[in-house]
């Protein structure tokens, strides 16, 4: 149990001072049928359906359907324009640009970087250790009075392994800034997501998102799951309407497809074992990293050649050799069994192998 933690600490002052903007919808929030106070076209909208009016800034219907999935209620969702809001939402919540600093553990998600580079906020790079996992001396001796964030993506891209449960518990507890967990990939996990722990870690912020497992990538609909209060100050600080109705309308009727989505999971995870094995197989391949994520790390002889020799053939994957502890590895998301089917026909040519 965390003893120590104070939003109010954490906090930047000109957040703490914020008067949010007040939308019209945020001051009228029942049923009346003459709507005049938000200057929208009383007329309609020139399309087959009418998206004339401004969407519900807070995604209510949405976050009830969310609540009977993942057991998370309203109060502690937030909802946001891809994951990468919600990053950038932290980042603008609680650094205060040229003084605050975050952890990072590379090999990990690029966007973390990029956004604190966007809010001019310094970064501590704490490597991974070579079996991908948190060098929790390292993430102590980094940390200072001026640490705000730890990032920590579990299952990790591009490396696709969890993080120990017991290390993320032990920054949870001894750290008194927000510890970011990114679940983009849980649905593939053997692991437990940390969405049932949010009341015992009152610094915990999940973020999760439909671009994944669910396959809706081009809706752009991430999640974050915190503590009541945190999800208050997430709230203040997005744009008024930041999920627009078409995707609202989508998301609710999609999330009545749990079942399909827990087949997909099912099929994607046995071919990612099947690949796992059938990549191992081969001489070049030096190393496949163990993966609970919809994509596989694999190091290999020759990658960046056997990237151009695929692109040649229209198969795109991720070229991450040049990156520090992934050298040498391409980055393959599992496709359909066809397409893995053809990845693999194309890496045996590459190689000759018969
Ligand atoms: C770890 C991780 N987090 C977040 C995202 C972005 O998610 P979204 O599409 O919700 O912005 C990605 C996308 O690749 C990811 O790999």
């Amino acid at each position: 149990m965390k003893m120590s933690f104070s939003l109010d600490l954490l906090l930047r002052d000109n957040i703490k001072r914020l008067v949010p903007y007040s939308s019209a919808r945020d001051e009228f929030k029942g049923e009346a049928s003459v709507l005049l106070d938000a200057n929208e076209n009383a007329f309609g909208s020139p399309y087959s359906k009418n998206y004339n009016r401004y969407p519900d800034p807070l995604q209510r219907r949405i976050k009830e359907k969310l609540y009977r999935i993942k057991g998370v209620p309203s109060e502690n969702i937030f909802l946001g324009n891809g994951s990468d809001e919600a990053i950038d939402i932290l980042f603008r919540a609680f650094c205060e640009p040229g003084r605050d600093n975050v952890i990072l553990v590379p090999p990990t998600y690029g966007m973390y970087e990029v956004s604190a580079n966007i809010n001019n906020v310094l970064y501590k790079k704490v490597n991974l250790t070579h079996d991908y996992q948190l060098d929790l001396d390292g993430i102590a001796e980094a940390i200072d009075t001026y640490t705000k964030l730890i990032f920590i993506c579990s299952p990790n891209n591009p490396t696709g392994n969890s993080i120990r449960r017991q290390d993320i518990e032990t920054i949870l507890v001894n750290f008194d800034g927000i510890v970011v967990i990114d679940e983009a990939y849980i649905n593939f996990s053997k692991q437990p997501s940390f969405t049932k722990d949010l009341e015992e870690f009152p610094n915990l912020v999940i973020l999760q998102t439909l671009s994944k497992a669910w396959g809706l990538a081009a809706l752009r609909l991430g999640m974050a799951f915190a503590g009541k209060e945190i999800i208050t100050v997430f709230n203040k600080i997005k744009p008024p309407y930041n999920i627009n109705q078409a995707t609202q309308d989508v998301v609710l009727e999609a999330l009545e497809g749990v079942d399909i989505v827990n087949e997909w999971i099912k099929e994607v995870v046995e071919e990612r074992e099947k690949l796992s094995v059938s990549l191992q197989m081969l001489s070049q391949v030096a190393h496949v990293t163990p993966s609970d994520a919809n994509f596989i790390l694999v190091k290999l002889e020759e990658p960046r050649e056997l990237y151009n020799f695929l692109v040649s053939n229209g198969i795109i994957v991720r070229d991450r050799s040049k990156v520090e502890l992934c050298e040498g590895c391409l980055r393959l998301t599992v496709g359909t069994p066809k397409e893995n089917r053809m990845l693999l026909e194309n890496i045996r040519a590459f190689y000759a192998v018969v």
